[in-house]
């Protein structure tokens, strides 16, 4: 069943659906196990769990328990590069698509793709 609306629930599935799809991935994996360890059931994977759906909770329906710094910790993973990060956008948008509609899903994918694209701007990344 594909979701029709946005919300805390769905944006948490969402989350939990990409993350080991991320571990995965050959290009995408090591930029990950190298920060929060290969296990997705470890406490420090279940902060990262729940501080990115905080994430996605504040840009997509205005919550407030994210107050972190979305780009900050980017600049600490070394070896990324643009490839990565079309890799990123291309996994997280094949799992939007598995969980919304096309028109929420829609949303998701342009929100992605500027947040990734800002980021590459100020990681030096183009
Ligand atoms: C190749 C692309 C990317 C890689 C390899 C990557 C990797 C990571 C890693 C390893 C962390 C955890 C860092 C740590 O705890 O030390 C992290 C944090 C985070 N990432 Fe990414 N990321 C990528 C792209 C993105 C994109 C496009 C977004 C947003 C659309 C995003 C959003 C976040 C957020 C919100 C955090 C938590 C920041 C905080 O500490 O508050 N990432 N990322």
């Amino acid at each position: 069943m594909l979701y029709k609306s946005i919300n805390e629930e769905n944006i948490e599935i969402l989350v939990r659906k990409f993350y080991p799809e991320v571990l995965k991935d050959t290009l995408l994996a090591p930029f990950f196990i190298e920060k929060l360890g290969e296990d997705i059931q470890s406490p420090l994977w279940e902060e990262h769990l729940v501080l990115i759906s905080q994430f996605w909770q504040f840009v997509a329906l205005g919550y407030d328990d994210y107050t972190g710094n979305p780009l900050a910790p980017h600049f600490h993973i070394s070896g990324l590069t643009p490839e990565a990060f079309s890799a990123w956008l291309k996994l997280f948008h094949t799992t939007v698509d598995e969980v919304y509609i096309a028109s929420i899903g829609e949303y998701f994918k342009e929100k992605s793709t500027n947040i990734a694209q800002n980021f590459m701007r100020k990681l030096d990344l183009y």
